[in-house]
């Protein structure tokens, strides 16, 4: 499976290559590209410019190139696994408009521990009812957005249990928790990779269900996994949950 990688000079692109420099599942880095590539290091700067031969996308760069990659994943035909995260409204219709011509796969967090920990949040938030549930994630000081598009995602979870759930990104001039709350906290400190919890209480009992990630191999992992998945699917938008059901 030949990949072309879509912001190789960052965090998570260095990482996505040497995961696929290594060979990782059988996939073999046919590109890559990042706006911001050095002189001379053979990443292109823009995905236009590579034209040769590609199985699919994996694009760990930035919202606000989702434009570019809207128009070559469309004009090649191509597969895209989205892992970027913090797109605007706008930005994920054209994700979906995508996935009316090509399989488009998209996840804030392409680790399985997160997708399944997104299972038991939604899971406890049926069974207490009448709990109070809050979000607490923690990463690097280098982070772009916040919330974490991974807070996001267990937050879009455990509304699918609490249709009527509001979130709520921190407490200042909030007053008094109300009950249809989900509070989601953001701390951002030193080099820590991501750290996710979900905290679910009641009057009588608290659970907290956490992950911690520890490399980011796991998301690089992860993103060619769901391109191997892609593999032969017709268009349409997959997540990580068409993985469990595979
Ligand atoms: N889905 C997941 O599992 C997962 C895991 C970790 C990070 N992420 C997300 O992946 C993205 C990248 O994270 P990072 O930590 O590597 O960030 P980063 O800032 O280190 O790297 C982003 C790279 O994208 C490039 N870039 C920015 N705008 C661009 C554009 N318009 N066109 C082309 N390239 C562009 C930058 O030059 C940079 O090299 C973020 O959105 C982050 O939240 C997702």
């Amino acid at each position: 499976m030949k990949i072309l990688l879509h912001g190789a000079a960052g965090r998570m692109g260095q990482v996505a290559r040497s995961v696929l420099e290594q060979g990782y599942d059988g996939a073999q880095l046919v590109a890559a590209v990042d706006m911001n590539a050095a002189e001379g290091s053979g990443v292109y700067r823009q995905l236009r410019e590579y034209t040769g031969e590609a199985d699919c996308l994996i694009d760990f760069s930035h919202h606000s190139a989702t434009g570019a990659v809207y128009q070559y994943v469309v004009s090649r035909g191509l597969p895209c696994v989205i892992a970027t995260t913090g797109q605007t409204q706008e930005e994920l219709e054209l994700l979906h408009q995508a996935a009316r011509t090509v399989p488009v796969f998209i996840s804030a967090n392409m680790s399985m521990g997160i997708a399944m920990l997104a299972q038991f949040a939604k899971q406890a938030a049926a069974l207490m009812p009448e709990a109070d549930i809050e979000i607490v994630e923690v990463h690097h000081n280098r982070k772009v957005d916040a919330p974490s598009g991974t807070a996001l995602l267990l937050a879009d979870a455990i509304r699918q249990a609490r249709p009527e759930a509001e979130l709520v990104c921190g407490r200042e001039g909030q007053g008094k928790r109300r009950k249809e709350e989900i509070g989601i906290h953001s701390l951002r400190m030193g080099n820590i990779v991501g750290v996710h919890e979900v905290h679910i209480g009641t009057d009588s009992q608290s659970i907290v269900l956490r992950h911690e990630a520890h490399d980011r191999a796991l998301f690089a992992e992860g993103a060619v996994k769901a391109a191997a998945f892609l593999m032969g699917k017709p268009a349409g938008l997959y997540t990580m949950e068409d993985l469990f059901r595979k």
